[in-house]
């Protein structure tokens, strides 16, 4: 779809109202404020998947440029803690297998960014046998994955001993050119995180050669020198372009919980902001989940109750 033929059909859909839009990385959001203003009357307001989404909602919330309520998805429990973690954990290695069919036992793998994306991903790698490195700028992530069992150190050091590299930051230009210049030969670099720019493929391209199409969604980078730099699915997320993303068992929750949202923004006034999940709907989601999967869990006995809040025994 061209950006023109996007535009069209955006317009085409929030001329009815009222609209609660649905969102992932508020590129809708972002769209509607900067390209199509006049059709902001049209919507009662959205909900939000994704950690990226919600860092540009905060932003546009604390410039007082955002006008009409967003759902916050991404925090609730019933999101982070399993879609980013599992879903990402488990997709990313399906794309890099599926796509490069190397054996990750051996290898050393450099994660960087130890949210709850990057952590489900080096918990995987770890499981597979790997050497796994991380990279930080959250002196506490940091610390907690160097508990968890890592190693962890500058992408300068890392960029000198991996032979895998996968971005989960939602940052610019993780990987630049002073890391891709003390690579090996035969590295490979992915991206998990929201947009194609956690790898600098305008460095990559200015230190190469050429670039050779190795096998589909694995372009190589013959630098000057010679080495060979391995990019999945040009840089875009390597769980969505070389995979089918995460498996339902798991959307299953975010989508529940965007369908919620948008029905709490449809059947609510709420003024303009970005608000959380309310606690209860994050609470059923997981409810839900537990009944469909046939598990039962406890429920605390009112002796138990009265103790939890008591403060004199
Ligand atoms: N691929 C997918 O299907 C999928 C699913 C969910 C989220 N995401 C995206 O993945 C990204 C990460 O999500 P998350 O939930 O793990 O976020 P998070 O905020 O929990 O973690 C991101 C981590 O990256 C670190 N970081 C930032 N800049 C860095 C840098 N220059 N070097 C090293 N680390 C750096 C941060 O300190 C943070 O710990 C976001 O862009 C999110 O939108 C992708």
């Amino acid at each position: 779809m061209t950006t023109e033929e996007y535009f069209d059909y955006v317009k085409k859909v929030l001329n009815y109202k009222p609209n609660v839009i649905i969102d992932d990385g508020a590129d809708l959001v972002a769209t509607v404020h900067k390209e199509m203003p006049e059709l902001i009357p049209n919507i009662l307001g959205g909900s939000e998947e994704t950690t990226s989404g919600v860092k540009r909602l905060k932003a546009m919330h604390a410039q007082g440029v955002l006008k009409f309520p967003m759902i916050d998805v991404n925090d609730a429990l019933s999101k982070y803690l399993f879609d980013n973690r599992y879903g990402t954990g488990q997709s990313v290695w399906d794309g890099f297998i599926r796509t490069t069919n190397m054996i990750v036992a051996g290898k050393t793998v450099v994660i960087a960014g130890y949210g709850w994306c990057g952590r489900g991903a080096a918990m995987r790698a770890a499981g597979f046998g790997a050497h796994v490195v991380v990279t930080e700028v959250d002196p506490h992530k940091a610390c907690e994955a160097l508990m968890d069992g890592f190693r962890v150190m500058s992408m300068d050091e890392a960029a000198k001993i991996g032979d895998i590299f996968l971005t989960f930051t939602g940052n610019i230009h993780v990987i630049r050119k002073e890391h891709i210049e003390k690579m090996k030969n035969g590295v490979v670099l992915g991206n998990a995180g929201h947009f194609d720019v956690e790898i600098s493929k305008p460095d990559l391209l200015a230190l190469s050669d050429h670039v050779e199409q190795l096998r589909d969604n694995i372009d190589t980078y013959v630098m000057k020198d010679g080495r060979r730099i391995n990019l999945l699915g040009e840089g875009r997320l390597t769980n969505l372009a070389c995979a089918d993303g995460h498996p339902i068992e798991i959307m299953d929750l975010s989508f529940s919980l965007q369908l919620e949202s948008a029905l709490y923004v449809y059947t609510h006034k709420l003024e303009k902001g970005l608000y959380p999940v309310p606690v209860e709907t994050d609470r059923a989601v997981m409810e839900s989940k537990l009944a469909a999967l046939g598990i039962n869990i406890d429920t605390m006995t009112a002796e138990q109750v009265e103790y939890m809040r008591s403060w004199q025994e």
